[in-house]
């Protein structure tokens, strides 16, 4: 099966080269389960998800570069939308705002924003995030600028919105992003690794075959042996992946983890090639509990080995694939039985 785009992305895709934009669209947003609105840097609407058509009532075709606050705010309010976006496009700032919407039928309802200032290359565009709150009453527009404090939740929730969208998209690849979580956290916190570095871990866990969306899925469930050209593809999951979320500055900290979940501690691994302390050391992390999680988990075609077949098959890779000393610390973690105890 191949990768379907959209009728939208795919003129994009030819309008601005940018391939990996048009499948991120694609495979991420559209799944996402918040209304997805992005814009061009003047407010003309480039995208909507399916989300936003359900909610709004609209088809994609019917807003497309249409002025997004014209089209979703309602005329009352559209100045005072009009001003916070000014701010965010002066100051390209990552900010949160509540504002009312208005539906294609007349309807109001309410949506908390979060916007997005996204570059590639020369270009600026801004992805709004909408949510809808619990509670309905309010009608005004609010503004939060957002402070350390915002920025580190809605941190979370754009991690938490991308992990959901690859949850609907491969439900497989995200449950192994889960675990492997928490397998790396527990790791990291034997090291003793401070909590902000613990935090951009969890993250980078549990996106980090994000670009795996993007793998051709004839190739990616292949049961049999891979040919060499379509392994090439696997190995572009790294690159993939860290590009995706290269687009989302606040996410720009994880890039490095993600990027060398696959380099091996002798510089044989991918895509980089490089060995030893270079590889950062979350990475190396990653990539211990990123095998084991895989070792351990039952497949479709096969029952997951037991930990003690894993840590047999993980050691001869000592030193090879595994920084030694990381590798050592974890076996002797699962071998004290507290992973045992809650995984297995
Ligand atoms: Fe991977």
């Amino acid at each position: 099966m191949t990768r379907k785009i959209s009728k939208v992305a795919r003129q994009y895709v030819a309008d601005k080269k940018i391939v990996l934009w048009g499948l991120f669209f694609e495979k991420l947003l559209r799944n996402l389960e918040a209304c997805v609105v992005v814009t061009d840097d003047r407010g003309k609407i480039i995208f909507t998800n399916k989300k936003f058509s359900d909610f709004f009532n609209y088809t994609e075709d019917d807003v497309r570069n249409t002025d997004w606050i014209d089209t979703v705010i309602p005329e009352p309010k559209q100045k005072a939308v009009d001003k916070v976006f000014t701010k965010i496009r002066q100051k390209r700032l990552l900010a949160r705002f509540d504002a009312p919407v208005m539906t294609a039928s007349g309807i109001n309802r309410f949506l908390c924003w979060t916007c997005i200032p996204v570059k590639e290359k020369d270009d600026i565009f801004y992805m709004f995030i909408g949510l809808e709150p619990k509670d309905h009453t309010r009608y005004d527009v609010r503004t939060y600028v957002v402070g350390t404090a915002d920025k580190v939740r809605t941190y979370k929730k754009i991690v938490d919105l991308l992990f959901n969208a690859s949850m609907v998209s491969e439900p497989d690849t995200a449950v192994h992003a889960a675990r492997v979580m928490l397998f790396a956290v527990m790791l990291a916190k034997r090291l003793k690794l401070s909590k902000a570095r613990i935090e951009k871990l969890k993250s980078a866990a549990l996106l980090h075959d994000l670009g795996k969306l993007l793998v051709d899925e004839k190739i990616l469930y292949k049961k049999g042996r891979l040919s060499e050209k379509e392994f090439d593809q696997i190995r572009m999951h790294p690159s993939w992946g860290s590009n995706a979320v290269r687009f989302v500055y606040f996410l720009q900290d994880i890039i490095p983890i993600m990027i060398c979940h696959h380099e091996n501690y002798d510089g044989s691994g991918y895509p980089k090639g490089i060995k030893g302390n270079a590889i950062p050391l979350e990475a190396r992390i990653l990539s211990i509990a990123d095998v084991f999680e895989a070792l351990t988990a039952d497949r479709p075609y096969r029952k997951g080995f037991s930990p003690e077949e894993a840590i047999k098959i993980m050691t001869m890779e000592k030193g090879i694939k595994f920084d030694p000393k990381l590798v050592d610390i974890f076996f002797h973690m699962i071998k004290g039985g507290r992973i045992l105890k809650e995984y297995f």
